[in-house]
């Protein structure tokens, strides 16, 4: 990639989003979410409005993030290496399953049946999901040839176009 200006690094507190590399972008973006689910599990059943808003935002938020991981990090990681085959097909489907969860949730009401269970599972969806991708696939691509610095830029890019998917 050519003139790619160096950014300048903040060595203090949370990194902005503007000089993060892909994988600093990807964990940032586990951590939000992994704060909205744990505001929506402290929220009182009666918080109906709260719980739908909620929702939608953690909804959006997984959107924008299986969005730019499919569209450009994990075909970065696929073609970096073909032993990273297998884990990223893995990951797809496992984006596969959170999105059906994410398009019935989003078709919901919070006073419908199951709604709360659907977000329980989907949060325990992505935990597991997240653990792998962290634990597996994200040392393999921070060891590989990875252009991380400009993917970052393109997932960043790329993630304020996103939006939430339309059903029906
Ligand atoms: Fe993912
Ligand atoms: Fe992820």
């Amino acid at each position: 990639m050519a003139g790619t200006s160096k950014s300048e690094s903040t060595s203090a507190g949370r990194a902005p989003a503007q000089g993060s590399d892909a994988i600093e972008l990807l964990l940032q973006d586990h951590e939000e979410v992994k704060a909205m689910f744990e505001k929506y599990e402290a929220l009182s059943d009666r918080s109906i409005a709260s719980k739908r808003r909620l929702a939608l935002e953690i909804c959006l938020a997984l959107t924008k993030h299986t969005v730019i991981e499919e569209e450009i990090f994990y075909p970065a990681v696929r073609e970096a290496n073909r032993q990273n085959e297998d884990i990223v097909d893995e990951a797809i489907v496992e984006h596969a399953s959170a999105k059906d969860l994410i398009a019935q949730i989003i078709g919901m009401e919070p006073t419908e049946d199951l709604y709360d269970a659907k977000i329980k599972v989907l949060s325990e969806q992505i935990e597991h999901h997240v653990g792998e991708e962290e634990n597996e696939m994200f040392p393999k691509a921070r060891n590989g040839k990875l252009d991380l610095e400009s993917l970052g830029q393109e997932m960043m890019a790329r993630k304020a176009e996103v939006q939430l998917p339309q059903t029906q």
